[in-house]
């Protein structure tokens, strides 16, 4: 017989994936560490071609986090100046929660792209999951994560590791509306 138990909560299941939005707002409130373990949990389950295993996850303590605001804020100042720098240093200072997925880099290249869809995947499941249990999340890939001095601060090697996404998860303290998707957008239909 064929376990369909699966398709009990399909319902609520959709409700998550289409109701989710990126949020960019959060409250300081912590992030419970049981919900953040139920978020990796969900990202290793993510499909993943040979089992591979390619992420490699930072949850980022607050010397962390108190590193890579200072970088950012020291690009923007240049960038942008003093008062753009301030706003900036003021939002990012506010997110509770930071988690950097990384991806390994294979020198097979068809490899290294399952591998990085593998991670988008589990990046995904962690957004879900989150959003499941009432915390927003924010898939970032801004200049920052591109700077030498990021990797530096995580400690990661860049000729081994790309990064995928850091993601921000707090309680929204806004939810953005839901931005209108047209299912049939970039979809052909074939006999
Ligand atoms: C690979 C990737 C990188 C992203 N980088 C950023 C980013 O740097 N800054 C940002 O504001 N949003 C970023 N986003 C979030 C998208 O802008 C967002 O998902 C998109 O606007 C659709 O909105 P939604 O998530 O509310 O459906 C990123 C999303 C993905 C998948």
């Amino acid at each position: 017989m064929i376990d369909i138990s699966f398709l009990e909560n399909t319902d609520s299941f959709e409700n998550v994936i289409n109701s989710r939005v990126t949020v960019h707002d959060f409250k300081t409130q912590a992030v419970p560490k049981n919900v953040v373990d139920k978020a990796l949990f969900s990202l290793a389950a993510a499909p993943n071609h040979f089992l591979t295993r390619p992420w490699r996850v930072y949850v980022l303590g607050q010397k962390i986090v108190n590193e890579i605001v200072e970088l950012n804020t020291a690009k923007v100042r240049i960038d942008k100046g003093e008062k753009a720098a301030q706003i900036k240093k003021e939002r990012w200072t506010k997110v509770p929660c930071w988690i950097l997925v990384n991806c390994t880099i294979s020198q097979d290249e068809i490899r290294f792209q399952e591998d990085y869809a593998a991670c988008a995947c589990g990046i995904q499941n962690m957004m879900l999951t989150f959003w499941s249990n009432g915390y927003g999340t924010k898939w970032t890939t801004g200049p920052v994560i591109r700077d030498p001095d990021f990797s530096s601060i995580v400690g990661f090697d860049t000729s081994k590791e790309v990064v995928v996404g850091l993601l921000w998860v707090g309680l929204p303290n806004a939810i953005p509306e839901k931005r209108v998707r047209d299912p049939e957008h970039n979809v052909t239909w074939l006999p």
